[in-house]
């Protein structure tokens, strides 16, 4: 039995893997790190300081002063902030620097639940749990269009999926640590399910591993 347990949960953007991360870690008492919000930190630091996003060393030093206590999704969530973070995101030096704390994090008792794009194959391979939430692309277009009218403002949906197929292809053809799947990850395509579907799915996986690590 290990001392902490881990749920890596991995996917693109609008597939619903966020919500699904934060009611797990409430059920499970667990801690809950977005590690999308520690890219978006490092490249929000280096826009305010007017500073390029294309210099690895710099990109890095700031990458290495990220305060996870301190990341605040209210803030972060920007299409401008996201954008820069899949920018930053294919440095090597960058994400050496996020991964070791993310790492850190992970070991926190009794458990953790991380959610990104390389959790269950680079950051933590060993979790006790590894879920890949995907969707169809033009389902999660429509589910960023139908959150942004329903803040009542304006949104395009063709730009919206075009943003949504330039940031998975950004995000699973970079060299380093791509998105995808790892081999031993349960896949959870939320497209026609329901995120209580999704959520119940990921329940009895868990807590069949919960039952497998105490005995
Ligand atoms: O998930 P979110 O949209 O907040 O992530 C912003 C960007 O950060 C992603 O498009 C991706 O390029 C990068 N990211 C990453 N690895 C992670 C989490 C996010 O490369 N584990």
């Amino acid at each position: 039995m290990t001392a902490t347990f881990t749920i890596a949960i991995d996917g693109p953007a609008a597939a619903g893997k966020g919500t699904l991360a934060r009611c797990l870690a409430e059920t499970y008492g667990f801690h809950h790190l977005d590690t999308g919000l520690t890219y978006r930190a490092t490249a929000k630091a280096l826009l305010d300081a007017g500073m390029p996003l294309d210099n690895e060393l710099i990109a890095e030093k700031i990458a290495q002063q990220v305060d996870l206590a301190g990341l605040d999704r209210s803030i972060l969530s920007t299409h401008q902030i996201g954008e820069a973070a899949s920018r930053i995101a294919v440095m090597p030096a960058v994400r050496r620097a996020l991964v070791e704390a993310q790492r850190h994090f992970a070991l926190k008792p009794p458990g953790a639940v991380l959610d990104g794009r390389d959790i269950g194959t680079v950051v933590c391979p060993d979790a006790n749990v590894k879920l890949y939430v995907t969707a169809a692309a033009n389902v999660r277009a429509k589910r960023r269009y139908e959150e942004i009218i329903g803040n009542g403002l304006a949104a395009d949906y063709d730009e919206i999926f075009k943003d949504v197929q330039k940031r998975d292809a950004r995000d699973s053809e970079r060299a380093d640590s791509p998105m995808r799947p790892a081999a031993d990850a349960h896949l959870l395509d939320t497209s026609k399910m329901s995120i209580e579907a999704a959520f119940q799915t990921a329940k009895s996986i868990i807590d069949a591993a919960l039952i497998r690590n105490k005995t």
